[in-house]
C-alpha cells in the first residue's frame, strides 16, 4: 500500500509510523471490531467524500451490534475524517475507519476494553484496469459457506466477518480466479467476498435480499437508486447456483471496487463474457455520480 504521512487515532493526529497498537489488543484476537471503507473522489468542484453520511451512520450501527460505546460523535468522525484527509494532501483516496476493543482485559468479553477508532487515508489505486475490466473477471462459487445470519451480525460490518471473506478469497485467487461467490446455507446466492452481486435477465435488474446475509452496501443502495431514475425494474430474489450462469449480464459493487462486470463463474460464459449494455449504462451513470459531472443524485457528495 502507498504510505501516508498522519493517521488519526482516538483525538489525536499522529505520524503515520507512530499510529501503533498493542499485540494484546482484544481486537487483535476475538475480531471485536467494526469499520469502515469511504472514497473521496476529485469533482469540477474539488474533492468530495460519496455517501460519507450513510457511511458513518452505518459505522454506528455495527459498533450497537457489538455495545461498542464510540468516545466520538458522527460530526467530530465526519471532522477528523476530513483533518486526516487533508493533512495527507490527498485527491482521489481511500478512507478507513476502524473502531476495535482495545488493550486491557484479554478474555472472550471485550466489554472491559476501551473502544478506540482509527481513520486512514491512502492514495486510490485501480487494482483492475480499466480497459481489462470491460472483459468481465471469472469468478468461482466458493466452497466455504457465507457466514449466517443466525451467526453473526451481517448488517454490521465486523472485522470478524472477514475471516469468511478472506476464505473465499483466497480460495479463488489461489485456484486462479479473480474472486468468489458465496452461497447461504440455503443455497442461495448472497454476494461475492467483499461486493455484492447484481445481475441482468431481459432488461430486469435482480440482486439477492439482505435477508440472505448480503451486506447492505451503499453501492449496491446507488445503483438501486439510478436504476430506478433510469425506469430499470429491479427485483429482490433469491438465486440458485446454477441460475447463475443463465443471466444476459452480471457484476459486483462495492466501494473499493465499484462496478465490476462479470465475464465467467465457474467457467461458464456469462451473456456474451464482457461488460453488457446495462452494466456499461449504469457504471457510467455512477461514474458521472461519485465524479460530479452528473446532478442525478445531488446530495450524496460531501465536499471537502
Ligand atoms: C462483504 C461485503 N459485501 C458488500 C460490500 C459492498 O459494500 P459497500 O458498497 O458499502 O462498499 C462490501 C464492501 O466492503 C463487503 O465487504
Amino acid at each position: 500500500m502507498i504510505e501516508s504521512n498522519k493517521i488519526w487515532l482516538d483525538g489525536q493526529m499522529l505520524d503515520y509510523q507512530d499510529a501503533r497498537i498493542h499485540v494484546l489488543t482484544h481486537g487483535l484476537h476475538y475480531g471485536t471490531g467494526v469499520f469502515e471503507g469511504i472514497r473521496s473522489y476529485a469533482t469540477p468542484r474539488g474533492n468530495a467524500l460519496f455517501r460519507f453520511d450513510d457511511h458513518i451512520r452505518r459505522l454506528y450501527n455495527s459498533g450497537k451490534a457489538y455495545f461498542m460505546h464510540y468516545e466520538f460523535s458522527p460530526n467530530e468522525l465526519k471532522r477528523a475524517t476530513v483533518e486526516v484527509i487533508k493533512a495527507n494532501e490527498l485527491n482521489e483516496c481511500y478512507v478507513r475507519i476502524i473502531a476495535y476493543y482495545g488493550y486491557g482485559k484479554l478474555g472472550v468479553n471485550p466489554l472491559p476494553n476501551r473502544v478506540s477508532i482509527a481513520i486512514s487515508a491512502w492514495q486510490w489505486t485501480e487494482h483492475i484496469k480499466k480497459q481489462d475490466l470491460d472483459q468481465g473477471v471469472h469468478l468461482m462459487v466458493s466452497s466455504w459457506e457465507k457466514i449466517g445470519i443466525k451467526s453473526m451480525p451481517t448488517h454490521a460490518k465486523g472485522v470478524a466477518n472477514y475471516a469468511n471473506s478472506a476464505l473465499a478469497r483466497m480460495e479463488a485467487l489461489k485456484s486462479g480466479f479473480d474472486e468468489s461467490i458465496l452461497l447461504n446455507s440455503n443455497g442461495y446466492v448472497v454476494e461475492a467476498s467483499a461486493e455484492n452481486i447484481f445481475l441482468v435477465k431481459n432488461g430486469v435488474l435482480y440482486t439477492p435480499p439482505i435477508s440472505t446475509g448480503a451486506l447492505e452496501g451503499i453501492t449496491r443502495d446507488s445503483i438501486i437508486e439510478i436504476a430506478k431514475k433510469n425506469r430499470i425494474e429491479i427485483r429482490f430474489e433469491n438465486i440458485t447456483r446454477d441460475e447463475l450462469y443463465y443471466f444476459d449480464e452480471i457484476f459486483l459493487t462495492g466501494t473499493a471496487s465499484e462496478i465490476v462486470p462479470v465475464g465467467h463463474i465457474d467457467h461458464r460464459k456469462i451473456g456474451g463474457g464482457s461488460i453488457g449494455p446495462i452494466t456499461k449504462k449504469l457504471r457510467e451513470e455512477f461514474d458521472d455520480i461519485v465524479r460530479g459531472r452528473s446532478e442525478l443524485v445531488g446530495d450524496w457528495l460531501t465536499f471537502l
